[in-house]
This record gives structure tokens, C-alpha cells and sequence, in this order.
């Protein structure tokens, strides 16, 4: 376990380039299974998460070549691939359960482990297990293991998900490729991820329209080849620096961006009293001068305010004058964050799947606790905008999800100190030198 220290209260300032988008990269790793030919993706960020799927991949029997400088990684399939997806690798990481599906249709039968609870919440996976089934897929599960089988080519079909899901549309959406016939998959999740994953099947021949809508239509087709896919920027990571810049009153370009996918979350910033200044379709630079004012926000599947960037941003209203409410509609018990940020000082309180936040002028810095990915990224932007100095315990949760995060925390000007001790994450290749978690070592 790992430790951050901040010397929080000084403005942010500076120049970032935003890289590939984490939750792209990996479901679009998961459905290279299916492709016969070499598969190279680029724009790929080096993140513990990426490490985990290409560490599941090349258990399984594929040869993976991560170029982690150029963010360049090359997947192979070399001998026979395995059946069985090891536990210590799914129960790391929800999105390595899409690996199912891929795994069923190279060997007839596939044993993935439940990918099982976490921090934020009961996560089911019975939409992914009813979509399958409607394809043709034999389902079950005993000791906590999801087995499938497949007698022949799985058949077209007409698929409603109960909510949009975006594993669900994506696991979905990947074994259709390859079936017999139509599939239509309405009230799919219209997450740029799942469009990205399109993208990148079609590119390796498959056949796919409508993604990024809520009816997405495969037509099966009878093999996927090989090709280069270059992967969309982040637009958590994006969002999350433009709150951080925002909440210490900083000024920062951020680069490679896609506004397109961040309208909603640069509207509750403008209604905050952020200025956000889009200077073209690929770059937003982040000012402020005015004091925050607080609003309401609706946490929805996409094109809503994302679930990604909601403990973050009520890092900020937490100093907004007025009060805010943030009601959660993704996952509705992710307010794991909440105590912590209490713990700085923090007026919320907490109403079911609702946050009522009572703006103060300051937070009190103060030792805290990361429990997950992005509640760490909310408590590391408390702490960058609070005099003093805080200390996050469980850093590391961090390095799923942002690439260069100490390189890049450096070049907008953070005093931040790291304190790496070790880390629990199995099955995961790292090393841990002069206090630094060094992936892949
Ligand atoms: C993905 C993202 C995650 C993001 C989330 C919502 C990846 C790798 N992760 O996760 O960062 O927070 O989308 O934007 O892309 N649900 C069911 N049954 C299912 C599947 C989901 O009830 O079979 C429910 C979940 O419990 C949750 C909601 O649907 O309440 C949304 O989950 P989902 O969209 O599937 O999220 P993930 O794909 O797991």
C-alpha cells in the first residue's frame, strides 16, 4: 500500500496531453481474441488496469508485445488459447469478464470466474449472461465460476437490455459479430467506448452500425482479420483535470481531447462558474477568477453527467457557495468517497442514491482514505485545493485509471510527495524502486 502526500492551496498551471481512453482499450483487448491476424493498437495508456487484460491475454496463450513508450501493443494468437480465465486476474478487474464470450467461441466451452463485488457497489453481470443466452449461448454457474458453451455459430437475434449497460452492450455486441444472421441490440449504452469498440471490430472486418446510438445492428460475418486501431482519448481523465485545475483555481491547457464527449460534464462545470474555454474540438484550456456557485446533477449512462467523474466533482461542490444535490442513477451506492470528504470537513449528507452538499468556504486538510479509482482521484483533487496538507492512503488505486499521473501532476506544478511501500495487486507484473510502482517491471 501506498501513500500520497499533498501540500494542497497553490493554483495548477500548465500543459497536459490527454492519451488513450482506459475503458476503450479494454474491451477492444478482450475482442482481439477473436481476430486470426496480428493486432496492433495504438494510443494505449500505461495503466495497471491495461496490464492486467494483456497479463489475462498472454495467460490465456496470446503472444502481447507493449511497447508502454510509444503506448503500442501487439497481440497475437499463438498456439491454442485456454478455456479457463484465472480468478486472481477477473476478481482484479470487472472488464476482464468480456473475455467470455471471446473465449467460448475459439473453444466451444469457456470457465470465467464472477468478476464479483467491489467498492462501488453490487456490480450483476445477469444482462451480459441473458444476452448471451439469446444468441444461442448455454449459461451457468457453479462455485462462482460462469461457464458457457456453444454447440454450433451463435444465431442473430433481437436483444433488449433492461438498462444500458456498457459491459453488457460490448460483450454483447463482440460475440454477434460473428453470428449467424441479424442482431439488434436496443437500449444499447451510447458510451463513446462502446462506438470505439465498433470502430475498431469493423476496421477488423466485422459488421456493425448504429453504435454510439441506443440500436446498435451486427450483421454476423463469418471471420474477423487483423489491422491497427488508434484509441480515443480519455474523457475521465480529461474531466478529471479540468475539476482539478477548476477547484485550485489554476489555469490549464489540456490537449488531445475530444470535446464532443464531454458536453455534459463542461455544462456543470460553466454552470458552477467554471470558465472553460474550448479553443478547437481538441483542446480546452481552464480558467477561473469568480467564486463557485452550487447546482444539481443528474449522474445518467452517456450522454448524462458520467458516473466516473461524480466523486470528483462533488470534491468541488463541496466549496461551491449554495447547495447542491447529486443524484447517482449509475451505480447508486458509489458514495464511498463521501465519508472521507466529511472527513475533511465537508457538509454532505446522504439521502439513498442522493448527495446533499452544503458548500463551505474551505475544507480542513486531513488524513484520508482512497478506496477506489475514482473516489482516489476526488480525494487527490480535496486535497490539491485545500491548504495544508492531506495525506491519501491507498494511492495506488490510482494507477488503474491515469497514466503519468506523477509526471503530469508535476508538470502543472502540484507539491506532491509519493510513497509507494507495496502493493496487493496479484497476478499483476510490477516492481516498487526508490519509492515508485513501476509497471511491468
Ligand atoms: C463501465 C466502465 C466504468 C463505468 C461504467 C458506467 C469499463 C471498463 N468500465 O463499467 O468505468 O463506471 O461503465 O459508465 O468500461 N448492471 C446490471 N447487470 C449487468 C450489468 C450491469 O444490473 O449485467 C448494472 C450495474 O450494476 C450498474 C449499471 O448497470 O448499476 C451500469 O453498469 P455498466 O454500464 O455495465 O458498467 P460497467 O460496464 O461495469
Amino acid at each position: 500500500m501506498g501513500y500520497i502526500r499533498i501540500m494542497g492551496g497553490r493554483p495548477l498551471h500548465g500543459e497536459l496531453s490527454i492519451k488513450g481512453a482506459k475503458n476503450a482499450v479494454l474491451p477492444i483487448l478482450a475482442a482481439s481474441l477473436l481476430c486470426d491476424e496480428k493486432v496492433v493498437i495504438r494510443n494505449v495508456p500505461n495503466l495497471l488496469d491495461v496490464d492486467t487484460m494483456t497479463t489475462l491475454l498472454e495467460r490465456l496463450g496470446c503472444e502481447v508485445d507493449w511497447d508502454r513508450e510509444r503506448g503500442v501493443i501487439e497481440i497475437e494468437k499463438g498456439g491454442r488459447i485456454s478455456m479457463e480465465a484465472p480468478y486472481e486476474l477477473v476478481s482484479k478487474m470487472r472488464a476482464s469478464f468480456n473475455v467470455l464470450a471471446p473465449l467460448t467461441l475459439l473453444n466451444g466451452r469457456a470457465l470465467v470466474p464472477l468478476p464479483g463485488g467491489c467498492s462501488i457497489g453490487y456490480r450483476p453481470v445477469d444482462l451480459h449472461i441473458k444476452g448471451l443466452e439469446r444468441l444461442g449461448f448455454e449459461m451457468s454457474m457453479i462455485h462462482g465460476i460462469v461457464e458457457a458453451s456453444i454447440k454450433e455459430k451463435p444465431k442473430g437475434a433481437h436483444i433488449y437490455l433492461d438498462f444500458p449497460s456498457v459491459g453488457a452492450t460490448e460483450h454483447i455486441m463482440t460475440a454477434a459479430v460473428l453470428a449467424k444472421g441479424e442482431t439488434i441490440i436496443e437500449n444499447a449504452a451510447r458510451e463513446p467506448e462502446v462506438e470505439d469498440l465498433a470502430n475498431f471490430l469493423n476496421r477488423m472486418g466485422a459488421n456493425i452500425e448504429g453504435a454510439g446510438t441506443s440500436t446498435i445492428k451486427i450483421i454476423g460475418v463469418r471471420k474477423l482479420k487483423g489491422g491497427v486501431y488508434f484509441v480515443i482519448p480519455d474523457r475521465i481523465q480529461a474531466g478529471t483535470y479540468m475539476i482539478m485545475t477548476a477547484a485550485t483555481r489554476g489555469d490549464v491547457l489540456l490537449k488531445n481531447v475530444m470535446l464532443e464527449h464531454l458536453t455534459a460534464p463542461i455544462a456543470k462545470l460553466k454552470d458552477i462558474g467554471v470558465h472553460v474555454h474550448e479553443v478547437n474540438d481538441r483542446e480546452v484550456r481552464i480558467t477561473n477568477d469568480s467564486v463557485f456557485s452550487g447546482t444539481s446533477i443528474n449522474v445518467l449512462p452517456y450522454p448524462g453527467f458520467p458516473t466516473d467523474l461524480q466523486p470528483q466533482i462533488m470534491a468541488l461542490l463541496s466549496i461551491a457557495k449554495g447547495v447542491s444535490v447529486v443524484k447517482e442513477n449509475v451505480f447508486k451506492n458509489r458514495f464511498m468517497h463521501v465519508d472521507e470528504l466529511r472527513r475533511m470537513g465537508a457538509d454532505i449528507r446522504l439521502e439513498g442514491s442522493t448527495a446533499i452538499i452544503n458548500g463551505i468556504e474551505e475544507l480542513s486538510a486531513a488524513p484520508v482514505i482512497a478506496t477506489d479509482l475514482r473516489a482516489g482521484a476526488a480525494l487527490l483533487i480535496a486535497g490539491l485545493m485545500t491548504r495544508g496538507e492531506t495525506i491519501v492512503k491507498n494511492i495506488e488505486h490510482i494507477f488503474r485509471g491515469y497514466n503519468d499521473i506523477k509526471e503530469n501532476l508535476k508538470k502543472i506544478g502540484a507539491d506532491v510527495e509519493w510513497h509507494m511501500i507495496r502493493t496487493n495487486i496479484k497476478g499483476v507484473r510490477f516492481s516498487v524502486k526508490n519509492n515508485d510502482l513501476i509497471l511491468g517491471g
